[in-house]
């Protein structure tokens, strides 16, 4: 990681979930830190509480989920702000929001309004938070959409979501959240739903954008593939927690705990790791309702000892800048 003092700083975080059926952990302990202008990349498989952790530093938990534990914190100039402690409803998170920190999801629906014109929702997220005129305003959201890709600009800005193509509207979304220039931008999987030259072409675009605009970007995805060519840096997610953490080249040559192999296929060499996908990993991800016991990845993991099943082995250094939560690297106790 660089020298800078990172932009946003989660500490021990822990999102639950009070249901009827118990206490969904859905995130159970996680630390990270994205430095100005870096890609983290955020990557396990379904249900592992990605979305969750992005939600929440969003400020976006709302009731049965709860942040019951830890700190989010995102350093300004002169002052460090902890979303968690924020009211989801209050002022200060809607300017956060705003400004600060936007968000584009799977599905560009969820921030596309299908009622109203491209242009004019771009326009109307400008001025939320600038104080500029309408046909300023104006100008840039056209600019905005030629600087995501989209042909003919001034055309698309009189039409309606339903009128674009999947991938275009994707890159509206993508407009939208850049129209506030923010410092952090958090894709929840954004190019899961798209074929695969689309979804090929949107991450050019992302990588174009974090250039161009200096955003730092928490990029999530259950496809490790994908984290290749996005992410400085990389944190695999299992059952609510951190597996391992690591620079991206890091993570790809010496991968150390057994769910980052399982999920790359096997341990791959420098030549073929662009190639691989996500593989089956045997079994499925344990209910976050269940009490933990040991290691939560012992019920799948080929390596399991004894010591795993009662003991939790914690995220601890095995390199410089490198964790893993795993038996396996550790000196013998
Ligand atoms: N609204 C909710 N109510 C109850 N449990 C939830 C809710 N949202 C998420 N969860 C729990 O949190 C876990 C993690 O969800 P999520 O963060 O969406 O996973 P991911 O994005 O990694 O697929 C889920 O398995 C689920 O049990
Ligand atoms: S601690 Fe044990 S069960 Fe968990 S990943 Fe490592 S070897 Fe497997
Ligand atoms: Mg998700």
């Amino acid at each position: 990681m660089g020298a800078a003092e990172p932009l946003i700083e989660v500490k021990d975080l822990k999102v639950h979930f009070h249901t009827e059926d118990g206490v969904a952990r859905a995130v159970d302990g996680v630390d990270f830190a994205i430095a100005p202008e870096r890609t983290l990349g955020v990557v396990g498989e379904s249900g592992c509480g990605k979305s969750v952790t992005a939600r929440a530093v969003m400020g976006l938990i709302d009731a049965p989920g709860r942040i019951v534990q830890g700190e989010i914190l995102l350093r300004r100039q002169s002052q460090v702000v902890d979303i968690s402690k924020l009211d989801p409803r209050g002022r200060e998170i809607r300017g956060i929001r705003g400004n600060e920190i936007a968000m584009i999801f799977q599905e560009p629906m969820t921030s596309l309004n299908p009622v109203f014109k491209i242009g004019d929702q771009i326009v109307e997220a400008i001025l939320l938070h600038d104080r500029i005129g309408r046909r300023e305003a104006r100008e840039r959201a056209v600019d905005l959409l030629a600087a995501v890709g989209i042909p003919l600009p001034r055309q698309r800005f009189e039409q309606f979501p339903h009128q674009l193509s999947g991938g275009m509207r994707q890159r509206a979304m993508i407009a939208m959240a850049m129209s506030c220039n923010p410092r952090l931008l958090i894709a929840d999987e954004p190019t899961t739903a798209l074929d695969v030259t689309i979804q090929a072409q949107v991450m050019d675009l992302m990588n174009a954008l974090r250039r161009d605009f200096n955003t730092a970007i928490m990029f999530i995805t259950h496809d490790l593939g994908v984290i290749a060519g996005m992410a400085d840096d990389v944190v695999v997610m299992y059952l609510g927690r951190i597996v391992e953490s690591a620079p991206v080249r890091e993570i790809f040559h010496h991968p150390k705990h057994p769910y980052t192999r399982g999920l790359m296929g096997s341990i791959p060499s420098l030549a073929d790791w662009g190639a691989r996908r996500l593989t089956a990993i045997e079994g499925v991800v344990p209910s976050p309702f269940a009490e933990r016991q040991g290691c939560g990845f012992a019920p799948r993991c080929p390596h399991a000892m004894e010591i795993c099943r009662t003991r939790d082995p914690g995220l601890e250094d095995v390199a410089p800048g490198h964790a893993a939560a795993c038996f396996l690297h550790r000196a013998a106790p």
